[in-house]
């Protein structure tokens, strides 16, 4: 039995508010942070028998053997310096935890290179922000099986709980399976918020909702079934008044959002595994084209904007807008989770998609009413089903077919940028078409390349002798 005895590397904002959550729920810690100077104080404040470490040295002895030590540092090179760091002090059965956002390649990468020193790495993606640290994350644990159970009562302990109060930390499978889970969950949280921001945007610039308007929908939508961690955060937002000009400080804010990679991983995934996650990627796409403000801002002088001022009725487009985005956040949670799928096939890391869905209850950002129903469609479809098959969430998606058509139209022909509605509506559609383009795409494939084809009538693979081109007087 592994002792309650963890060491915590990396005492930021996060890595000082898990070690405050482990101390409270009975964790012995041993705190070292590179910079001199933080790990003492934070270790009296803490009390709870925590000590602070002034390097590494000091780290290790003051943990018992086999040795468990949490990583809290960003992802990348620190992840790396810190390993190396700590790499002739440990040994045997000893175990350490990496609990930031770590790309899943480094993760696999040093799993191998420690477990020649028989070492487990362990990934864990860890949700819910600095709050969330500090009063219960999710966590996303992945790795071998006895290494995570031996360390899993300290984590079930500082883990949110779920609405049925089970924690919100499970093993979701082996080798980098928590650092994946992680980065599609970000995807999902990129989607997501792409799809409040552009709902915002056509209440205010498009609809020309006055704040408060707007605000009030928003406010009502987050009581509903619209209800998620996310929208409460939007809320937050629009509550909030520039304390100087007394204006919403929305108001103050430039329309242009930055990212730390976790985004564009998922999508990179998503095309290195061949899965549709166009949603997921188009939110990425969308930050990108926030961060050309100074091109934009130009361009709209140079080329006339495109937005239009809508004149239609603002309750009916304002009602569908709610039924649109229920519907379109539920295609991207089927993305990610058919992401998952894939990469688990490939991957062989046994992940229970299920489990992944009760882990996201609560803690973590993606949290929402929606998470429930995900579970038990997980728990019932068979395997590779898309989550669009499960009657409850049709039931959801298809009561905002209408509603969602009306959205992206009246955006489209009002000149207005919907990337995420549109996409994933698209998603849902394509899904849903028997018969697609790619015929086309097929057929150009064999006149210019001869790659094949395959028929409808007849079984393998055939080329045509395609008529040679005669121009349009021909026919
Ligand atoms: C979480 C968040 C967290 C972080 C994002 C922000 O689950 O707690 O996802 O990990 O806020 O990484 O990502 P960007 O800076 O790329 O928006």
């Amino acid at each position: 039995m592994r002792s309650s005895a963890l060491g915590l590397m990396g005492l930021g904002v996060m890595g000082a508010n898990l070690a405050r959550n482990l101390a409270r729920n009975g964790a012995r810690l041993a705190l070292f942070d590179t910079a001199s100077g933080v790990a003492e104080p934070l270790a009296k404040d803490i009390g709870a028998g925590a000590v602070g470490a002034d390097d590494i040295a000091g780290l290790i002895a003051a943990l018992p053997a086999p040795r468990s030590v949490m990583l809290m540092v960003p992802a990348g090179q620190p992840v790396d310096d810190a390993l190396e760091a700590l790499r002739p002090h440990l040994g045997a059965g000893d175990i350490v935890i990496d609990g930031g956002n770590s790309f899943y390649r480094d993760t696999q990468r040093r799993q191998i290179e420690f477990a020649r020193q028989s070492v487990h790495v362990l990934g864990f993606g860890v949700s819910g922000g600095a709050e969330g640290a500090l009063r219960g994350p999710a966590i996303m644990a992945g790795g071998e099986t006895a290494a995570v159970a031996s360390v899993a009562p300290l984590f079930e302990a500082i883990a949110a709980d779920a609405p049925d109060g089970s924690a919100c930390f499970a093993r979701v499978g082996a080798g980098a399976a928590g650092h994946f889970v992680k980065s599609v969950h970000n995807g999902i949280e990129y989607a997501h918020m792409q799809l409040i921001a552009e709902t915002w945007h056509l209440l205010r610039r498009m609809v020309g909702m006055s704040h408060e308007e707007a605000r009030t929908i928003f406010a009502r939508w987050a009581e509903g079934e619209l209800s998620s961690f996310l929208m409460e955060c939007a809320v937050q937002v629009l509550d909030t008044r520039d304390p100087e000009s007394g204006v919403p400080m929305i108001e103050r804010v430039v329309d242009t959002a930055e990212q730390k990679g976790t985004g564009q991983w998922t999508a990179n995934a998503a095309l290195a595994y061949g899965v549709a996650a166009p949603t997921l990627a188009e939110a990425v796409h969308a930050r990108c084209l926030s961060a050309l403000k100074s091109d934009r801002l130009a361009n709209e002088t140079a080329l006339g904007p495109s937005t239009m001022a809508f004149a239609g009725d603002r309750m009916a487009l304002t009602a569908a807008l709610g039924r649109a985005l229920l519907a379109a956040n539920i295609a991207v949670l089927a993305q990610g989770f058919a992401l998952m799928r894939a990469a688990d096939q490939e991957e062989g890391w046994g992940v229970d998609l299920a489990t992944v869905a009760r882990v996201w209850r609560g803690g973590c950002i993606v949290r929402s009413e929606l998470l429930e129903p995900i579970a038990e469609a997980c728990a019932a479809l068979p395997a590779g089903t898309n989550l669009l098959r499960a009657p409850a969430l049709w039931r959801m998606v298809s009561a905002g077919d209408a509603a969602w058509r009306q959205v992206v139209v009246t955006a489209i022909a009002h000149g207005v940028p919907v990337p995420a509605f549109a996409s994933s509506l698209s998603y849902v559609d394509a899904l849903r078409t028997g018969r697609l383009w790619a015929d086309m795409i097929a057929a150009q494939r064999d006149v210019f390349g001869q790659h094949g084809f395959t028929r409808l009538d007849k079984p393998g693979r055939h080329h045509a002798d395609w008529a040679p081109y005669t121009g349009a007087d021909k026919g």
